[in-house]
């Protein structure tokens, strides 16, 4: 038997695997993909780079890392298969981008059947009723892939993955939050035990942030990712008075008060009590930027929590994940690996 943890994100896709030593292997992806000219020379010319590509009818598309560099040699912009943490309707590609991309991370099947892949889902999204059916066919799409790559697919919701590479020292009892490009995703749980009215999802993140500072400052999107995405240029812990760095201070702020609102708005309806503070780790790449902890220590403060009745819903430590990018792929292993 083998067990890989797999996390399909808006941006990444990762996996992690521990071998016999008990070593821990890591193979990550873009989630992207970039359509290129067909033909002979083209086609020979990727297979002599091996480059990662898919052939379908006529056309030729490098996917993955290499899709990103494609894109830039072409002065263009490589395309997602996801969107906001499903699977794009808008790409009729997706699908086969996707599959390829998964068996790219997933790499060789050590050993003897069964092959088991723990594989991340989002919660269902709170604030975008039109796309909750969306998710049944992203997790159907998902199982459907892996299985046919010869594995033995087990769902797990995004949130809970988090809690689990990060929450065992709590026990297991806290709200572990994903801050990721498509979605913002919650999970609780006590003891290890989810609280299903404390795990859900915002179809807000990343991506948010950087199309509405490039809207409001007319600025191309991938300008303002950069910017984003390299702590010399942007902190959280600094204050700027103007450019991009401004407006992403201010996008990232609505973005952590928008879900801390939906935290309260939730607790507000919990029929429970929990006596102990409740601690919060935040993982996810957008968690990335210095001060970013800060940040959501401010508004959780800022942010009153009770229960229906009133009695105040405590919040302990605040701490974000040692490993942002990776913490999903790592739960998910661990779910594979304890069962
Ligand atoms: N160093 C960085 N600074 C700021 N943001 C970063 C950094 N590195 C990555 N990000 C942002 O993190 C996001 C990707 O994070 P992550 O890999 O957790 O998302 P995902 O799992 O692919 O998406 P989702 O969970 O929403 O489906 C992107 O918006 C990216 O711009
Ligand atoms: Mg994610």
């Amino acid at each position: 038997m083998s067990v890989k943890g797999l996390d399909v994100g808006t941006a990444f896709i990762v996996c992690q695997e521990e071998d016999a030593t008990g070593k821990i292997h890591t193979r990550s992806q873009r989630d992207a993909f970039f359509e290129v000219t067909s033909g002979e020379m083209t086609k020979n010319a990727l297979n002599e780079n091996e480059t990662n590509y898919v052939k379908m009818g006529d056309k030729l598309y490098v996917v993955g890392d290499d899709a990103m560099e494609f894109a830039e040699a072409m002065g263009s912009k490589a395309r997602r298969p996801l969107s906001q943490g499903f699977i794009s309707p808008r790409e009729p590609e997706a699908l086969a981008i996707i599959k390829k991309l998964i068996a790219a991370v997933l790499d060789k099947q050590v050993g003897p059947p069964p092959h088991k892949v723990v594989f991340s889902v989002p919660a269902e999204p709170i604030d975008d009723e039109s796309r909750r059916a969306s998710l049944t066919y992203h997790r159907g799409s998902l199982t459907t892939i892996l299985e046919q790559l010869g594995y033995e697919p087990i769902p797990l919701t995004e949130g809970l993955a988090v809690a689990y590479s990060e929450l065992r020292e709590h026990h297991f009892t806290g709200i572990a939050i994903s801050w990721g490009a498509g979605m913002i995703n919650v999970a609780t749980t006590y003891n290890s035990v989810t609280i299903p009215e404390l795990t859900f999802a915002l179809a807000r993140g990343g991506d948010w942030i950087d199309e509405s500072v490039a809207a409001a400052l007319e600025e191309s999107v991938a300008v303002v990712c950069g910017v984003k995405e390299n702590k010399d240029e942007f902190s959280l812990a600094t204050k700027y008075s103007s450019g991009i760095p401004q407006a992403l201070s201010i996008y990232y702020d609505a973005l952590v008060r928008y879900a801390f609102a939906h935290v309260a708005n939730r607790v507000k309806g919990l029929k429970r009590r929990f006596v102990n503070p409740m601690p919060i780790v935040v993982s996810g790449g957008t968690t990335s930027p210095p001060g970013f902890d800060d940040l959501v220590r401010r508004v959780v403060a800022e942010t009153a929590f009770s229960n229906y009745k009133g009695d105040k819903f405590l919040i302990g430590d605040v701490f974000r994940a040692k490993k942002p990018l990776l913490s999903v792929a790592g739960g998910c292993l661990i779910k594979g690996i304890v069962g």
